[in-house]
């Protein structure tokens, strides 16, 4: 089958790649000429496990193709994925500027049936306005071709996008064309040969599926880090209410390890998009809200437990931080709950050495070199000299832990982990103060 991919980013690329890999033709096209040239010769400008020798694989064997030219993406594919970004506005609401774009080229372009399939994440109406876009950029050229539009909303997690896409739990796609429905089994027959998990659905039911899972799982994770917080002003150890609640499998395990805040480029912007989904409509989403609020507030958990410590003196400090990227297994920064974390210090007056074992490019990217800021070639080095260690991210690496060996190296002794990785008694045993978020010393 034929496929042409708009947008080359997290999604658009696992997309098209695995979609090449089970056998399809795929075409991906990006307006950026620069990355277009780096993915032709096997360099991809993200951190994925798994994804660079997929696309190099598919790319020799002739089945990955990349492009700048909308003419010959539109001519390629008779699906038409649209996965470019949605960046939010100022209000929160998702900006559909470039989606749009897309939709008016392949109006400009097209010259017979084609299938357009919204993959990026798009507000609930979306397929409507792409619909008339395309109708409209058909009606300014004369031109009359048939044509329609689906919801197949992503369900990838960044450090495993592509387990997720070919083994996730289902696949949704918003339609109720017989034809589409048709050509959208055809594409993904390969990944529903043993288990069908198609799930075909109206348009509108599909786009807000989307908005809800993530919300739900958001909420899940707000939920728990507001009982970690009370669990803290009352004594109790919150790793094992965890496991507590987590055994009713009505709550079930997943997503409630309580932390230091949900970061990425889904969450934050998909709860706060949906909210602002419900205000157009007049409804006031007072449970997204809240999510949203409590989450903001954990973001700054680390530094408050830290300014506790301290007693709010932060001048002439070192600041030991552990992980950057919002969480394991990806160099991504967006939102995550270091940021908030350094650009505190940075503002009491302190120094950070940090240390992610792949996120280090992505830190001197987003603040340059500056004089508070010491990239470390190690977890080891970090600490050295450090008054105290902060932990962001699980990384596997950061697990295991010498506690006597910390404890000659911190001036403070003091450790405050984002992810509650260790048991407090054996950290305390070792003369160290642990704060961890739901457990350990509390201020
Ligand atoms: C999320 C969803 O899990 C995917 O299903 C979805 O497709 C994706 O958004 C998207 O919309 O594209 P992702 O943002 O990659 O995926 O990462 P998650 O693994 O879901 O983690 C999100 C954040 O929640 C991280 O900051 C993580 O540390 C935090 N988290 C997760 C917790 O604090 N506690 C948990 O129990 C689980």
């Amino acid at each position: 089958m034929k496929i042409t991919i708009f947008g080359t980013g997290y999604v658009g690329l696992v997309t098209g790649t695995c979609l090449a890999d089970v056998g399809h033709d795929v075409l991906c096209m990006d307006v950026d000429a620069d990355k277009i040239a780096r993915l032709e010769g096997g360099e991809i400008p993200i951190f994925e496990p798994g994804l660079e020798s997929m696309v190099k694989d598919n790319v020799e064997a002739g089945r990955l193709r990349f492009t700048t030219d909308p003419a010959e993406a539109v001519a390629f594919g008779t699906l038409q994925f649209i996965a470019v970004g949605t960046p939010p506005d100022e209000d929160g609401s998702a900006d559909l500027t470039y989606v749009l774009a897309v939709a008016e080229t392949i109006g400009k372009h097209m010259a017979d049936y084609k299938v357009i399939v919204d993959k990026s994440t798009v507000p609930v109406g979306t397929a409507d306005r792409v619909r008339e876009t395309v109708a409209g950029a058909l009606q300014a050229r004369g031109a009359a071709i048939d044509f329609d539009v689906c919801s197949n909303p992503e369900f990838l997690k960044e450090g495993a996008a592509i387990e997720d896409f070919t083994h996730g739990a289902r696949i949704i796609v918003g339609t109720e064309s017989e034809r589409v429905k048709t050509l959208m089994r055809e594409c993904y027959a390969p990944y529903i040969r043993l288990h069908d998990k198609l799930m075909f659905m109206d348009v509108r039911a599909a786009e807000l599926t989307k908005y809800a899972a993530n919300a739900m799982l958001a909420t899940k994770i707000s939920f728990m880090n507001e009982i970690a917080n009370l669990a803290e002003r009352l004594g109790a150890d919150v790793e094992q209410v965890r496991r507590g609640i987590g055994s009713d499998p009505r709550i079930g395990y997943q997503f409630i390890y309580p932390g230091c805040g949900y970061g990425g480029s889904c969450f934050p912007k998909d709860v706060q998009a949906l909210a602002r989904t419900a205000s157009d409509v007049d409804y006031q989403a007072e449970l997204l809200t809240a999510v949203e609020g409590v989450n903001r507030r954990q973001k700054q958990t680390l530094f408050t437990k830290l300014a506790g410590a301290f007693e709010g003196q932060f001048a002439g400090r070192t600041i030991a931080l552990w992980g950057l990227a919002f969480k394991p297994n990806t160099d991504d920064m967006r939102d995550a709950p270091s940021r908030t974390l350094m650009e505190a210090l940075w503002q009491a007056g302190a120094k950070v050495q940090a240390y992610d074992p792949e996120a280090m490019k992505e830190c001197r990217r987003l603040y340059g070199e500056r004089d508070d800021l010491l990239l470390a070639g190690d977890r080891i080095q970090a600490v050295k000299g450090a008054d105290a260690l902060v932990i962001c991210t699980e990384w596997k690496e950061f697990r295991t832990l010498d506690f006597a060996w910390l404890k000659q190296q911190l001036a403070t002794g003091v450790i405050v982990d984002g992810r509650n990785l260790f048991e407090p008694e054996a950290v305390k045993a070792a003369g160290l103060r642990y704060f961890a978020v739901g457990r350990g010393e509390s201020l």
